[in-house]
């Protein structure tokens, strides 16, 4: 047992969460201890082991499967980009004790798209999909810029619908796979199709020279969207970054400090192969 200040990923399951390791390893790199554990929360009891979290002295968590929800039911306060995400990825508790949801998946995937020198602004980005992983996306997405933002999804209503939320923040559309028009510089998968090995049906002249293909999914070995775009002769990346990045953002909400991800991106790829 340490004084050092304690913080935690809360999920369920757990064990196999590459936080613990993320986390140590930026606060390694910034030389500022702090004790990180995981948490396993049954999933009818989150705000009674987070109660339990506060009392042994929690600052703060990052929370994940199922319990995004039952975060930002539990926030005091949420962040603008944790309401517009909808769910809260990040619980930051503030100096008088006060519990602050945030969502730093969308500063996540910026961070890593900037690390990768994505095109973005004045680029065509398509985003596939419209579920809980791209609510919190597109506002940073629009933030950069882009020519135009293309949302397609499998149930083009979803896509319509959130085109319509963000309609204020730029130019952005929703629509089905098959409407899919003209050629894009960077194009996220965010379906949880690579989950099941399934590719959304894509036009094979999906891409513009120099184009980035990213998927939010990660894995030891490409995903099948990514292997796709790579037999086109496209860059690729998975979501390793952007989980990277996610926590960096987390760690800064905590902190106050920004590490650098690149080191502990290669040491959690290393693993992974
Ligand atoms: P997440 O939080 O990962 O976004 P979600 O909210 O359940 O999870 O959304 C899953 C997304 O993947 C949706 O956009 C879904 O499309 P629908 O809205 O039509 O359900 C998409 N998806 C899941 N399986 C898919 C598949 N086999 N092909 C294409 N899209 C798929």
């Amino acid at each position: 047992m340490t004084d050092f200040p304690l913080y935690a990923v809360f999920g369920n399951p757990i064990a196999h969460s590459k936080s613990p390791q993320i986390h140590s390893g930026f606060a390694e790199q910034l030389d500022d201890p702090v004790r990180y554990e995981t948490r396993l929360a049954p999933v009818d009891d989150f705000s009674g082991h987070w109660r339990a979290f506060l009392k042994e002295g929690g600052r703060g968590a990052n929370v994940t499967v199922p319990f995004k929800e039952q975060a930002t039911a539990l926030a005091d306060r949420l962040s603008d980009r944790a309401r517009q995400a909808g769910a809260v990825n990040t619980l930051v508790v503030g100096e008088h004790g006060e519990i602050v949801g945030d969502n730093t998946d969308g500063a996540g995937l910026l961070l890593d798209l900037e690390r990768l020198g994505a095109p973005l602004t004045d680029a065509r980005i398509l985003v596939l999909g419209a579920g809980g992983a791209v609510r919190g996306v597109i506002k940073p997405l629009l933030a950069t810029r882009p020519s135009e933002l293309v949302m397609a999804n499998r149930t083009v209503e979803k896509a319509t619908g959130l085109a319509e939320l963000f309609r204020a923040h730029g130019d952005i559309r929703g629509c089905g796979f098959e409407d899919i028009e003209g050629r894009f510089d960077l194009v996220i998968n965010a379906t949880s199709a690579s989950l099941s090995g399934e590719l959304p049906p894509l036009p094979a002249t999906l891409f513009n020279e120099g184009a980035l293909a990213y998927d939010m999914m990660y894995g030891a070995a490409l995903t099948v969207f990514l292997e796709w775009a790579h037999t086109h002769g496209v860059r690729c990346a998975d979501g390793l970054g952007m989980l990277v990045g996610q926590a960096a953002e987390a760690w800064y909400q905590w902190r106050g400090t920004r590490p650098d991800t690149t080191p502990i991106l290669e040491a959690l790829r290393a693993d992974l192969r």
